[in-house]
């Protein structure tokens, strides 16, 4: 069947923060430039980013770039790679103040300089106390962040095509990358985008759990086009939860709050994070605070009448605290739990948040999978940043903040070396005769099914498997349970159906080809989590309760074909500093 085709020099998938960076890089190069996103820019989940970006600018406390990264080692419980970690923690400040020359509204201290905010595992000294690292645009920055970039892309004239989702990777005979397949979700056009490089800035797969902070787009696009490609997943298993969704509604509130000096209590009023983080207490590491929330809730301190959450307490920061820095979170705390935050506690639970895994990808953005002739080569034409993409930054556990700062300097970067690969590369290389057709046969079969089943009911089974077998605890009966029910829930997926065309709404189709995304990285996740015999950072398993570095210090490959996992080492050797040794992880 004919499909149309659009060229360009690159397509960027996703318009979130890290999107839009390299866009920009990359327009303001004088390349042609096509931006794809299923919602207006600026509605991206970058927008839903509250608390800040890391960077040592040391505006109030004492600061440098060597302790970000020795924290940021820590935090991924050592599987992040150093050379990576060196590379962000050293060009923070640089892309921070970019930002700013871009416009973007931090708040100020009085001296004019931008407001830092302390933030969870954020320490001095290697470790030892806090540190205000967190550059903030009151508790908005990810909204702030987006309207400041979408509007540089304007100026810089990057092409936009708004409500498009992108269906399929292209690649030749070779494996090289061509660009992608996509359809304009008001009228179910279908194009090719043919380009030089395609870069996926799809975002995360919150929704593959039942209570994420996640919005609904956030399908992992890009994972489930690359797992269809065969390109492997790294790290799926390492699945971050936030300690503080609003319970019962799963909205996030942001680790500023507790950064501002907010805390956590139980049901009998005792701030409890001592306890488990004597150092850093609420602001331990995610993966320590969202085990702690959870050791409490399941040994009989959890509050309300079925003791299944606990409170978040912040009245004592008084009300022109909360309204001046947490605005939003006041905002949220009134609408989704019906309280006055400077009067009362927030109801809270740890809440899916953060894929740390995704395509695998040097810190040059480059996708480094097995290909033409080696198992760790770059794959010609793809490049992946922000959280879609395992860099690895974040390894077993992200820091908070540290996202943004992913975004910036990935996407940057990635801009940089598209600029770079693209001189060796002028000209489009001709698609293959049947580019785009297993993408039409993919709709086609959505189309035509009869009495399959709804897709709502799929998904709302996949988001029932994912939340009770593989949470914040893992138990070794229901991840091996987890394993044989996710694949039932697979081979449903493949009998979904979207119903009478006259009478459902456009969007069932997309929900549709979302799921279709959702259950590989769901299945990715579940398997690789089953298969890896330790705890490390947000991966605890109840019957191997200890890190193995001896068996486990290396990276997970998950392969769709086969169910295959393989392994790769962690990269311990910085750029140009000595590496952090391997040592216990306490806060
Ligand atoms: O808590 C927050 O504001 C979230 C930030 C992050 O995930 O980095």
């Amino acid at each position: 069947m004919a499909i149309a085709k659009r060229t360009f020099d690159v397509v960027v998938v996703g318009a979130g923060g890290s999107g839009m960076r390299a866009a920009l890089q990359l327009a303001q190069a004088g390349l042609k430039v096509a931006v794809l996103s299923k919602v207006f820019p600026t509605r991206s989940h970058t927008v839903a980013a509250q608390g800040g970006i890391a960077a040592s600018l040391g505006n109030v406390t004492e600061d440098n770039w060597l302790w970000h990264m020795y924290d940021t080692v820590k935090g991924s419980d050592y599987l992040g790679d150093q050379d990576a970690i060196e590379f962000m923690c050293r060009a923070a400040p640089e892309v921070v103040y970019e930002l700013e020359h871009f416009g973007m509204p931090f708040d100020r201290l009085d001296s004019g300089k931008i407001y830092q905010r302390p933030f969870g595992g954020h320490m001095q000294s290697f470790g030892k106390n806090p540190v205000q690292r967190a550059c903030a645009a009151a508790d908005r920055t990810g909204h702030a962040m987006l309207h400041t970039l979408y509007q540089q892309n304007v100026k810089a004239n990057t092409n936009f095509f708004v409500e498009w989702m992108a269906l399929d990777l292209i690649r030749n005979a070779e494996g090289d990358v061509l660009g992608v397949t996509a359809m304009e979700i008001e009228t179910g056009e279908t194009m090719i985008f043919h380009a030089r490089a395609t870069l996926f800035a799809t975002g995360g797969a919150g929704r593959i759990f039942a209570s994420s902070t996640n919005a609904f787009i956030n399908t992992g696009d890009g994972l489930g086009m690359a797992a269809r490609a065969g390109i492997p997943l790294e790290d799926m298993e390492f699945y971050q939860f936030h300690p503080t969704g609003v319970y019962g509604a799963g909205v996030l509130i942001t680790e500023g709050v507790r950064g501002e000096g907010g805390y956590l209590v139980n049901k009998d009023g005792e701030r409890f994070m001592p306890k488990y983080a004597p150092n850093a207490k609420d602001l331990a590491s995610r993966d320590v605070v969202s085990r702690a929330m959870t050791i409490e809730i399941n040994e009989g301190r959890g509050c309300g009448p079925n003791a299944d959450h606990v409170m978040l307490k912040l009245d004592h920061l008084g009300e022109d605290v909360i309204k001046q820095r947490l605005p939003g979170i006041r905002e949220i705390a009134l609408k989704f739990a019906h309280v006055d935050p400077a009067k009362a506690p927030i109801p809270v639970v740890p809440t899916a948040h953060y894929m740390m895994g995704g395509i695998p990808t040097n810190f040059h953005g480059q996708v480094v999978a097995p290909y033409k002739t080696g198992p760790d080569e770059v794959v010609h034409g793809l490049y992946a940043v922000g959280e879609c993409a395992c860099v690895s930054v974040h390894g077993a556990n992200r820091l908070g903040c540290n996202s943004l700062l992913d975004l910036l300097v990935f996407g940057r970067e990635a801009g940089r070396q598209i600029i770079e690969d693209l001189k060796s590369n002028p000209h489009v290389k001709p698609l293959p005769a049947d580019a785009g057709d297993y993408s039409l046969a993919r709709l086609a079969r959505l189309e035509n099914q009869k009495n399959g089943e709804s897709v709502a009911e799929v998904g709302a089974a996949m988001r029932k498997v994912m939340q009770k077998h593989c949470g914040v605890f893992r138990f070794p009966e229901l991840l091996i349970e987890g394993v044989s029910q996710i694949k039932e829930v697979a081979a449903r997926v493949a009998n979904t159906e979207i119903g009478d065309k006259s009478r459902v709404f456009n969007t069932a189709r997309i929900e549709a080809l979302e799921l279709d995304n959702l259950i590989e990285v769901a299945q990715a996740t579940m398997i690789a989590a089953e298969a890896r015999k330790e705890s490390r950072g947000a991966h605890a398993r109840e019957d191997y309760q200890e890190r193995d570095d001896v068996n486990w210090l290396k990276h997970s490959l998950y392969f769709k074909e086969g169910y295959r996992l393989d392994y790769k080492p962690v990269r311990l050797k910085p750029l140009t500093v000595d590496s952090f040794p391997l040592k216990a992880r306490s806060y």
